[in-house]
């Protein structure tokens, strides 16, 4: 295929805009791909900006979600005109990625589109979503149940933390939200949050454990929010860590962990084997389908438009998911 085709590419020093490429110019893969959909994640926006250390090696195509139709593989499991998505698995880290007309992708993370799913549906749920459903795959794991009491989502208007209001209340668990954003107070109780909570303002308390308010927690956030979040969660309960939009550090002691036994667990949606990311979609489209994906997506662009959403992320100001259009 001499085809050429337009993406988003990545440079060190940092320098990032559409290009035109041909297949030459982007990674091997068993399967190649049209790309119809991409999405905007937080490490898209650090990505794109410069301003995280996300890519291993440059240039590289960014985007960490993909959806389209198998134009070729080398791989039987897959034919061409097959609908399948990728998220994470290295897109933009240390392979190219979504923000491309064509790609070629490992067959090892390639999931089949579930049938329920739209590729459109599938990017307006992308990594974001996947994040929320490993969650509370996670914390139902460790013996979460929504008769221990709520869960808490910080971050909450963000893409993580809508699909999480959306999935954990579809699950039937009592979803509370904190938010930067009090004007959003309707949008989140529209998804399902029954009570939000703004982040201003928001004092946690200094001794080891302070008065536990939620059975569990959905973190987005990291730092004196996840710290603060410790001392606030039921015996038992458990935190999926997941993000770091407000900080990195940690400063908390042993005392809720061997005195109310809650755990502490981190969320690496990247990196998820196969059979758990494969279920994981199946959740997604069937029983954890999300209720409210036509209100999360809150836009959709194109390649053209994704400096302008990265800088709005960058800067806090996410509302729900982004989808691209690609191609
Ligand atoms: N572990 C994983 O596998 C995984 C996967 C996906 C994402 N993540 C991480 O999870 C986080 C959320 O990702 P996302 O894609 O949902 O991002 P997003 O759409 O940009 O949402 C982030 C949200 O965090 C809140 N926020 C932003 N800056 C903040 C600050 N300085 N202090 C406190 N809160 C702040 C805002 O919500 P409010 O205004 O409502 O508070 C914002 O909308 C990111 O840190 C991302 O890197 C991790």
């Amino acid at each position: 295929m001499n085809e050429t085709f337009r993406a988003f590419r990545i440079h060190e020093p940092h320098r990032a805009g559409i290009e035109t490429l041909t297949l030459g110019d982007i990674n091997d893969g068993e399967v190649t791909v049209r790309v119809a959909y991409s999405s905007v994640n937080y490490k898209d926006a650090l990505a794109g900006t410069g301003t995280g250390k996300i890519l291993r090696r440059f240039p590289l195509v960014g985007g960490i979600d993909l959806a389209g139709h198998v134009v070729a593989s080398r791989d039987p499991r897959f034919r061409e005109g097959d609908p399948i998505l990728v998220t994470g698995s290295g897109l933009s880290e240390h392979r190219d990625g979504g923000y491309s007309e064509l790609m070629r992708v490992e067959a090892a993370w390639v999931v089949p589109l579930p049938p329920n799913l739209s590729l459109r549906e599938a990017m307006g749920i992308g990594t974001a979503g996947f994040t929320a459903a490993l969650s509370l795959w996670r914390m139902l794991a460790a013996g979460q149940k929504p008769d221990m009491g709520p869960i808490v989502v910080t971050g909450a208007t963000g893409g993580v933390g809508v699909l999480a209001i959306d999935i954990f209340t579809r699950a039937g668990f009592e979803v509370h939200a904190i938010t930067g954003k009090p004007d959003q107070i309707e949008f989140l109780t529209s998804l399902g949050a029954q009570q939000c909570i703004s982040r201003d303002g928001l004092y946690f308390g200094q001794r080891p454990m302070e008065s536990a308010t939620w059975a569990g927690a959905v973190d987005n956030v990291g730092g004196e929010m996840l710290s603060g979040l410790t001392r606030m969660i039921k015996p038992w309960g458990s935190i999926a860590s997941c993000g770091l939009a407000g900080g990195t550090s940690l400063h908390t002691t042993v005392m809720p962990f061997i005195i109310r036994g809650i755990s502490l667990i981190g969320i690496n949606s990247s990196g998820t084997p196969y059979p758990i990311r494969s279920d994981l979609w199946q959740r997604l489209a069937n029983e954890w389908r999300p209720r409210h994906l036509d209100r999360i997506i809150t836009e959709e662009v194109t390649l053209d438009d994704l400096p302008t959403v990265f800088q709005r992320l960058v800067g806090g100001g996410g509302r729900g998911r982004t989808v691209v259009k690609v191609s």
